[in-house]
């Protein structure tokens, strides 16, 4: 089996951040979210893996490279432009072949793995199956509505009036008979080639399509607070390591882990938190929840619930709390005695201060 991880689209939804970096490449407990999709692949015990990429390519090349560092060998697709999720298997068939597929979208977290899944589909092997999870409002995802033994009768992408709570999920495993599906269809009203339309078309040619539930943690990382509460969710199965410096007027309390070259100065890291390589966190209180990434400065402030991305300082504020902070961008105060804030706020960026 082969795998096609899609990190192309354009992640609207994600921005400021998605001006600068692709929405893929977002830290989640300080790893991308695409690194954690590669060894989500690896877990199935696939090796051959296609990354499709838009404009963004190079940047996502640059961390990834040709994959050996997870035991992967990566051939790099580029799209155009986003045209849909069944677009990027016609322009991979290619690389795909004859071969059956896994394909998962390069912004969805399933850390308890889909491995169970996999094994199921190669012993049934139907014509398609899909990844399904209860949700409470599946309007803005694929919808699913199952048969009574987990065939799949009817797909809809993003309904107003969802027929089910079923959503699908990131990852679906295809056999060749996807790439006739994918020929078929026309665009969606919102101009894409859509993948639930193409599995729709195999289950209205009464080929073997079916759902498997994914009972474990999953997150779209499509949006800010998705992002933040991932963050969380994978900071909570974290355990403590200290490769970097930890001075006598520090305290870590929990599971902290200080990277290699990392400074913690008269502070206090409460876990679980990460700080990365080359920071220097002093007289503050950092965590719980919190990641900060490398070569980052935290003085003289207090911060929890957050992600600072590589090399952003925060320097004299107190009570940040939910908070994403860009790369190298710099949170500070407008200095003592004085009554008024200071923003330079690019495009598209939200600012919430306290009343
Ligand atoms: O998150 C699950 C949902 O993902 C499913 O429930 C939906 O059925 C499915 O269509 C998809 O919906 P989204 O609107 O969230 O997809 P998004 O545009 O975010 O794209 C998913 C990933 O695929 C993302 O990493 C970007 C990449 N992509 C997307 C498009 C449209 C591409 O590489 N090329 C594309 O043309």
């Amino acid at each position: 089996m082969k795998a096609l991880v899609l990190a192309g689209g354009s992640g609207t939804r994600l921005r400021p951040f998605s001006y600068s970096m692709p929405k893929q490449l977002i830290p989640i407990a300080n790893t991308p979210v695409l690194v954690h999709v590669l060894q989500g692949v690896r877990e199935l015990g696939v090796t051959e893996v296609g990354v499709v990429v838009g404009n963004r390519g190079p940047e996502i090349e640059a961390v990834l490279g040709d994959g050996s560092r997870f035991g992967l060998r990566i051939t790099y697709i580029a799209q155009d432009a986003p045209r849909g999720l069944a677009h990027t298997v016609s322009i991979a068939r290619d690389f795909l072949g004859d071969d059956d597929f896994v394909m998962y979208l390069g912004d969805n977290m399933l850390p308890d793995g889909v491995t169970g899944i996999a094994e199921e589909f190669t012993t049934h092997r139907p014509a398609a199956q899909v990844v399904v999870h209860k949700v409470s409002d599946p309007r803005s995802f694929g919808v699913a509505e199952l048969g009574p033994d987990g065939e799949v009768l009817r797909l809809v992408e993003k309904p107003p009036e969802p027929r089910s709570d079923l959503a699908l999920i990131g990852v679906y495993f295809f056999t060749p008979a996807i790439h006739e599906a994918v020929r078929a269809i026309e665009p969606s009203a919102r101009g894409e080639l859509e993948i639930t339309d193409a599995v729709q078309w195999l289950v209205s040619c009464g080929a073997d399509v079916r759902a498997s539930r994914y009972d474990g943690y999953w997150k779209d990382t499509g949006r800010v607070e998705d992002v933040l509460e991932c963050n969380s969710h994978l900071l909570d199965g974290l355990s403590r390591r200290v490769d970097g410096y930890v001075d006598a007027h520090s305290v870590l309390v929990g599971e902290v882990v200080v990277e290699v070259g990392a400074r913690i100065l008269r502070s206090r890291v409460e876990g679980p938190a990460i700080i990365g390589t080359g920071t220097v966190v002093e007289g503050s209180h950092v965590g719980p929840y919190t990641s900060i990434g490398r070569n980052c400065l935290v003085t003289d402030s207090r911060l929890e619930s957050s992600i600072a991305l590589d090399e952003a300082s925060v320097t004299g504020v107190h009570g940040l709390r939910d908070s994403l902070i860009g790369r190298a961008a710099s949170v500070g105060t407008t200095g003592r005695g004085t009554d008024h804030h200071c923003l330079v706020v690019g495009d598209h960026t939200r600012v919430e201060v306290a009343a």
